[in-house]
C-alpha cells in the first residue's frame, strides 16, 4: 500500500508583533477581556509590501530542510491561503516562481479549514503516483482583510504560514504503519452569512473587502462540527481516542480548542496550542503549531497526530496521520 508520509514541516512568523495592549490604544478593549476569551496575547503582522507568497515561501524552505529535500524535486505545490497576492494567478503559481520550482502548483480555498483540505489534494496526488514529492503550503496575512475598527474581529487574527514536504512511502496499510490515515472533509454553504468577506470581484467599487462575523454562532457550530469531524477522522482510521499522541488543532480560540478536546475526551496537555502566541493564523495556523511541536521535541516520528479545523464557508475538516 502505497500512503503519503509527511516528511518536512516548516513555519514562518513576520517579525512585528501587535499585542493586546497595542489593541487597547486602537479599539475599545482590554488585554484581560482578549485573554478571557480567546487565549490570545499577541499576533505577527506582515509588513508593508509583504504579501502571502513571501510567508509562504520562507515557510516552505524550512520545512525542505526537515525534510531533506531539494526544491528540485518538488513536482506540486498547493497553497491554501484566503488572502491571495492577487485575485488570479494563484499564489501557488507566484511561490512556484519564487522557489524556482516546477510541475503543478494551484491555491485550494477552503479558509481556516484550507490546510486539511489541501492535504487531502496532495494525498490524492502522492498516493496515486502523482507526484514524488509535494509541498503543501498554509499562509496568510489576514491582516489586510480586518477591519481594524471592529474590536469583535481584529484582535482575532494574526499572519503567518506553514507548510509540509509530503513523499509516498510503502507500507502494510496498518494504522500503525506512516503515513495520511484519514480525512473527513464537510462543507455548509448556507451558512456564509456567519463568517465572511464583504468585497470581491462583483461588489460594487471591487474593494478586497473585510471580515464580518458572527463570532458567538461561528463558536457555537465550531466545538460541535470540529468534534464530530474528528470523530469521524479516527473512526475512518481505525484507531482509538486513547491511542492520538498529538491533536494539533487550528488555532482560533483557547475555549474552542478545550471545549473540543474534552469532548473528544482528549487530555488537555496533548493539545498543541500557539493560539496566545499566533492567534488565529486562518489556513496556517496548524502547520505553524505542528512546526511548534516538532521544534520543542514533543512531536515525533511514529506518533500518530489528529489534526481539524472549521472556518468560513462554512467548512470543517480533519485527517489522522501516523508520523
Ligand atoms: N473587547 C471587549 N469587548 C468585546 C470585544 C473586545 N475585543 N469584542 C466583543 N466584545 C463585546 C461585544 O460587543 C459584546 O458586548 P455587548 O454584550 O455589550 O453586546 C460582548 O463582548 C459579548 O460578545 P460575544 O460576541 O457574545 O462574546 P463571546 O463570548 O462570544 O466572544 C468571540 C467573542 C471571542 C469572538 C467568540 O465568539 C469567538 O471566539 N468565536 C469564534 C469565532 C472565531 O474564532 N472565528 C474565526 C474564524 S472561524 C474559526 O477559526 C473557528
Amino acid at each position: 500500500v502505497t500512503r503519503t508520509a509527511v516528511t518536512g514541516v516548516g513555519g514562518y512568523l513576520p517579525e512585528t508583533i501587535l499585542t493586546n495592549e497595542d489593541f487597547s490604544r486602537m479599539v475599545d478593549t482590554t488585554d484581560e477581556w482578549i485573554v478571557a476569551r480567546t487565549g490570545i496575547r499577541k499576533r505577527h503582522k506582515a509588513a508593508d509590501g509583504q504579501v502571502t507568497s513571501d510567508l509562504a515561501v520562507e515557510a516552505a524552505k524550512v520545512a525542505l530542510a526537515a525534510a531533506g529535500r531539494d526544491i528540485s524535486e518538488i513536482d506540486l505545490i498547493i497553497v491554501a491561503t484566503t488572502t491571495p497576492d492577487m485575485t488570479f494567478p494563484s499564489t501557488a503559481s507566484i511561490v512556484q516562481h519564487k522557489l524556482g520550482a516546477k510541475g503543478a502548483a494551484f491555491d485550494v480555498q477552503a479558509v481556516c479549514s484550507g490546510f486539511v483540505y489541501a492535504l487531502s489534494v496532495a494525498d490524492g496526488f502522492v498516493a496515486r503516483g502523482l507526484s514524488k514529492a509535494a509541498l503543501v503550503i498554509g499562509a496568510e496575512v489576514m491582516s489586510r482583510i480586518l477591519d481594524y475598527t471592529d474590536r469583535s474581529t481584529c484582535i482575532l487574527f494574526g499572519d503567518g504560514a506553514g507548510a509540509v514536504v509530503l513523499e509516498p512511502v510503502a507500507g502494510q496499510g496498518t494504522p500503525d504503519d506512516r503515513g495520511i490515515l484519514s480525512f473527513d472533509l464537510q462543507c455548509d454553504g448556507s451558512k456564509t452569512d456567519l463568517l465572511y468577506v464583504d468585497g470581491g470581484v462583483f461588489e460594487d467599487g471591487h474593494r478586497v473587502g473585510k471580515i464580518r462575523m458572527q463570532g458567538n454562532q461561528v463558536f457555537k457550530h465550531a466545538v460541535q462540527k470540529i468534534s464530530e469531524a474528528a470523530e469521524a477522522a479516527i473512526e475512518k482510521a481505525g484507531v482509538h481516542h486513547d491511542s492520538v499522541d498529538w491533536f494539533i488543532p487550528h488555532q482560533a480560540n483557547q475555549r474552542i480548542l478545550d471545549g473540543v478536546a474534552d469532548r473528544l475526551g482528549l487530555d488537555r496537555a496533548k493539545v498543541i496550542s500557539t493560539v496566545a502566541d499566533h492567534a488565529n493564523t486562518s489556513a496556517a495556523s496548524i502547520p505553524l503549531a505542528w512546526f511548534e511541536g516538532v521544534k520543542d521535541g514533543r512531536v515525533k516520528a511514529g506518533d500518530l497526530v489528529l489534526i481539524e479545523a472549521l472556518g468560513g464557508g462554512l467548512t470543517w475538516a480533519a485527517a489522522a496521520i501516523r508520523l
